[in-house]
């Protein structure tokens, strides 16, 4: 090839290499993963969707079912007192169940605001409340021990300025051509719903201390009138954000995915654990409710077992992820019944098991994982964890196991479980395992590795 041409390719290799690795900003991969650390050793959360759909109490999207205006929405705000509100007890149940931050929707597509906004007065302190919840939130979870984070939304149905889309409460019938969507949105500047959204995340990142994390929700940009990085003025947002709090962590909703860094974490929502397998080898967290509503359902009674979570929240580590579980409190400023059972039954699990979730995560491939089981995995404790999902009969077998385990016992208590290889097939090893199932859903053999 001629220097020119080389020459030429070489600086269209350098092109391609660069469009492919565009970022904001200049932080390197070692000082991400450092960033990060905290939140990839601490793989359970909670999170919590409360808001005046709380009221109503079927599914914070009732605004958008139902075709609420503001004007009959109204009621909820008048109505509004949630007299039992106690964060404190919030986080201790949290921190019960074994997680280890928080993030609660400091303003949901409703647009109302649990804090005390300067730019709105749509917002709790003007409510029955009367004053800044999201202030109480941070310090009773801080109190505990807990990192703290907010959910923003970059949805406003409230807002005269967000422009009707076809996701918006007041999206007309029949056909949204544009001319009747030039015509519902006259009026409508979403250049000033773009200062008013990062106003807000300027006060909710400055006025509330350190905060550990903030998670923005959602960008649907492309056809049906729908909203990206344009609309919210992501990049800028997200400089702004680093600006405020250098150590926190963000989300993939900003619409910034062809950034390498416009994004610390992706957001599989409400998938199977048997999708979570796809996400192997990123960061990510998958976010999940209880039952089949983010925001307090009252008659909705699909509400996942205990064995379920669990299966959701080994998966998620035992393929290198978090696990985000979801509260919706009443209005009246509870966790339901439901909830708290549910997190009572995972405190139950995590008090005995809890050393096989944090700081794990998938099992090097040296290792098979045995029938009706997942691994999970400590590199610096040097532990392999075997879920027994099946507890079998009287005995585990290790496939290949054979010089790869030093000793093994039951997590939960410390007792020794004794093993040989088998003899068949010296290259497996056979655990003994006790007759009667421990008294955990699913218990845990614990492995010491060479
Ligand atoms: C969705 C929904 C929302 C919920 C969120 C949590 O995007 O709009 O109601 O807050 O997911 O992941």
């Amino acid at each position: 090839m001629p220097t020119k041409l080389k020459i030429i390719a070489l600086f269209s290799l350098l092109w391609l290499g660069a469009a492919a690795q565009k970022h904001i900003g200049t932080e390197t991969t070692e000082q991400k993963q450092k960033r990060m650390q905290w939140w990839t050793d601490s793989r359970f959360g909670m999170f919590i969707h409360w808001g005046l759909y709380s009221l109503p109490a079927r599914h914070e999207w009732v605004r958008n079912y139902e075709h609420i205006t503001n004007e009959q929405y109204q009621k909820y705000f008048d109505v509004y007192n949630p007299d039992l509100f106690n964060p404190k007890a919030w986080a201790k149940e949290a921190k019960a169940a074994g997680m280890k931050y928080a993030v609660l929707t400091t303003k949901h597509h409703e647009g109302f605001c649990l804090f005390d906004s300067k730019y709105t007065d749509y917002k709790a302190t003007n409510t029955g409340a009367k004053r800044d919840l999201v202030r109480e939130y941070v310090d009773a979870y801080r109190a505990e021990g807990l990192k703290v984070g907010f959910y923003y939304s970059l949805i406003d149905w409230h807002h005269p300025d967000f422009p009707i889309d076809d996701l918006h409460p007041h999206r007309p019938a029949g056909d949204f051509d544009s001319a009747t969507y030039a015509k519902v949105n006259k009026g409508r500047d979403i250049a000033k719903y773009r200062q008013y959204l990062k106003n807000q995340v300027r006060e909710l990142l400055t006025n509330y201390g350190k905060i550990d994390i903030l998670w923005l929700d959602f960008s649907y940009p492309g056809d049906r009138y729908g909203k990206g990085r344009e609309q919210w003025g992501s990049v800028e947002l997200l400089k702004m954000i680093r600006e405020l709090q250098p150590g926190i962590i963000v989300d993939d909703r900003l619409d910034l995915k062809e950034y390498t860094d416009g994004y610390d974490f992706v957001t599989p929502e409400q998938v199977s654990p048997k999708e979570l397998e796809a996400y192997k080898g990123k960061t990510w967290e998958t976010c999940q409710t209880f039952s089949g509503s983010w925001g307090y359902y009252r008659d909705e009674n699909t509400w996942k077992t205990h064995r379920q979570l669990l299966e959701l929240l080994i998966t998620s580590v035992s393929n290198g992820g978090n696990l985000i579980l979801n509260v919706g409190p009443t209005a009246r400023g509870e966790f339901d019944y439901r909830a708290t059972n549910a997190l009572d039954s995972l405190a139950y699990w995590m008090h005995g098991n809890n050393k096989a979730i944090y700081n794990c995560t998938y099992a090097p491939a040296v290792y098979t994982t045995p029938a009706n089981t997942l691994l999970t995995y400590n590199a610096a404790a040097k532990r392999l964890y075997v879920h027994l999902l099946q507890y079998p009969n009287g005995k585990l077998v290790l496939p290949g196991y054979a010089g790869k385990i030093k000793y093994a016992q039951f997590l939960h208590d410390d007792s020794e479980l004794l093993f040989k290889p088998d003899e068949a097939n010296p290259a497996d090893l056979v655990v003994t395992l006790p007759e009667r199932k421990p008294n955990y859903e699913i218990p845990v053999v614990e492995l010491v590795l060479p």
